[in-house]
């Protein structure tokens, strides 16, 4: 298995199949995702050639007030996404390592909503903070974590 970074975002349409990993409130419109990326930092990890994962997030401050319990000086992850057919072969903490070495001393933060994301976020001992009980009406908790620097 051959793996791979690269920073330069894809083609915005062959980014849509992460979306459909999330559910529909969940996912982010072209036009979110291309602002997202202008303001903020992506890496995109490919196996054998393929691409198989996104982490992209923003630096909190070109958001004000728009993301619940950052810092202004956060960077946050808006979504960290591993294509179902590599799910649990460590993609989804390369990318994360990956990601926050990037990004030197910045803390980084997200709001974590599956058990995959959970376990993840103990992997790399994120602190705790506040849960929304229904996050974006999905109907399921959301759980801010962030890597204390
Ligand atoms: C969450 C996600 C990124 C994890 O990626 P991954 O490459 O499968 O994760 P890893 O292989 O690096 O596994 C990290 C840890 O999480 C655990 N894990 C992964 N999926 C899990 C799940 N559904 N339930 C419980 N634990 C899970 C792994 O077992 C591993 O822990 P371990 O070493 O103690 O066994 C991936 O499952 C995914 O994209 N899920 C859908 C989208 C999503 O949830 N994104 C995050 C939204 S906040």
């Amino acid at each position: 298995m051959r793996i791979s970074f690269q920073t330069n975002p894809p083609p915005l349409e062959d980014l849509d199949g992460f979306e459909l990993v999330h559910p529909k409130p969940l996912r982010t419109k072209q036009q979110f995702k291309a602002r997202a990326l202008a303001d903020g930092q992506g890496v995109w990890l490919f196996v054998d050639g393929e691409l198989a994962g996104e982490i992209y997030g923003v630096p909190v401050a070109s958001y004000k007030g728009e993301i619940p319990d950052t810092l202004p000086s956060d960077f946050y992850v808006a979504k960290l996404t591993i294509l179902p057919k590599y799910w649990n072969l460590s993609l989804g903490r390369l990318l994360l390592a990956h990601m926050t070495a990037l990004l030197k001393e910045k803390r980084v933060s997200w709001h974590s909503t599956t058990k995959g994301m959970q376990a993840l976020s103990d992997f790399f001992g994120a602190k705790i903070g506040p849960t929304h009980p229904n996050w974006f009406g999905t109907g399921k908790p959301a759980v801010f974590r962030y890597l204390e620097k």
